[in-house]
């Protein structure tokens, strides 16, 4: 029977991830199966504010897409949510659909959005999709797993090329402002040297070593490099200046977007889908649900948009530590 009083949209801002299809079908079967009523908002917070028509979400519509990479429900970079302006149009559209909870599928950013619009009544659940993994009290993020895959398998492949002709290669992998994605790239691929935004690089010591591994005949490295560390062409050029070695770089790219979610982000994605149900079902609000220890619980999005998530620097540490002639 249909529960009158609950009234679910689901939205996907921001940056796309794999998994976040999973997790829609995920909350769509869950909220169906506990009588609410479900449907979409296209192109993320922007199709809120333009008041592009909702879509009703169904058993039917969410069939067949767990393993498929994007959004259905596509999505946009959208910066008037942050203003009053465009948050009121949002809230506006939200209410004139008579939504009482909005689940917001996605990153950082998307956080602060659905902070703003808690403001306004409606009841907002985030589940944390994300290929940065920077979202604070979240061990990880759907979509997370397979970025790092991605990346894995894209760096495998130009090792072969430096080991083949005994050169150096800087890799950037993207993160946003962080290395999250760099250090579990970087251990993975027995990266020389991992670049973070969090920790200032000192490039003379990455110079020194480089000459070092050269006089011991070791010719080919990979500097997994962070996009949150600034310019990677500039970096190749001063570290060939100061040591003659002829520096090659190279970008993962969107690809660490797109693709397959793996098992490990398609059934995060499901645990995460059917839980905001389960929260909504039992009268929580505004809430962030987190993996903490293998455990899914949830935080106040208050308490997630003011607390820093920092970089591991034990998994920094055990990847040096393996980088050897
Ligand atoms: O947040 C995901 C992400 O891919 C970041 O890693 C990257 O910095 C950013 O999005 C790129 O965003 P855009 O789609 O605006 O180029």
């Amino acid at each position: 029977m249909l529960n009158t009083n609950k009234k679910i949209a689901i939205i996907t801002p921001g940056g796309d991830a794999p998994g976040i299809n999973t997790c829609i079908r995920a909350v769509v079967n869950c909220a169906i199966d506990s009588g609410f009523e479900v449907v979409g908002v296209m192109n993320g917070y922007q199709g809120l504010i333009d008041e592009i028509p909702v879509r009703r979400l169904d058993a039917e519509v969410v069939k067949n897409i767990i393993h498929s990479g994007g959004t259905m429900l596509k999505s946009s970079r959208c910066t008037q949510i942050k203003n009053p302006a465009g948050l009121s149009k949002a809230v506006k559209t939200l209410k004139k659909n008579k939504i009482t909870h909005l689940i917001v599928i996605g990153g950082n950013g998307s956080v602060i959005g659905a902070e703003k619009i808690s403001k306004s009544g409606i009841s907002v659940i985030c589940i944390p999709v994300s290929i940065d993994n920077d979202i604070f009290g979240t061990d990880e993020t759907v979509g997370f797993d397979t970025a790092i895959n991605t990346a894995v398998g894209a760096i495998d492949k130009i090792r072969d090329v430096a080991i083949s002709f005994d050169c150096v290669f800087i890799i950037e992998v993207m993160g946003r402002h962080h290395g999250f994605l760099a250090v579990e790239v970087g251990l993975a691929t027995d990266a020389e040297f991992i670049l973070v935004p969090e920790i200032k690089q000192d490039i003379n010591k990455i110079c020194d070593k480089l000459k070092e591994y050269q006089k011991k005949k070791k010719t080919s490295a990979i500097i997994v490099f962070a996009e949150g560390c600034g310019d990677v062409k500039k970096l190749a050029k001063q570290i060939s200046h100061n040591t003659g070695i002829k520096i090659r770089t190279d970008t993962v790219g969107y690809i660490q977007r797109g693709g397959h979610p793996s098992a490990r982000s398609r059934n995060l994605a499901s645990r995460f889908g059917s839980f905001a149900i389960d929260l909504i079902s039992k009268g929580y609000k505004n809430r962030v649900i987190v993996l903490h220890k293998s455990e899914i619980k949830s935080l106040s999005i208050q308490k997630v948009i003011s607390e820093k998530k920092e970089v591991d620097i034990e998994t920094l540490k055990l990847a040096e530590k393996f980088a050897r002639y």
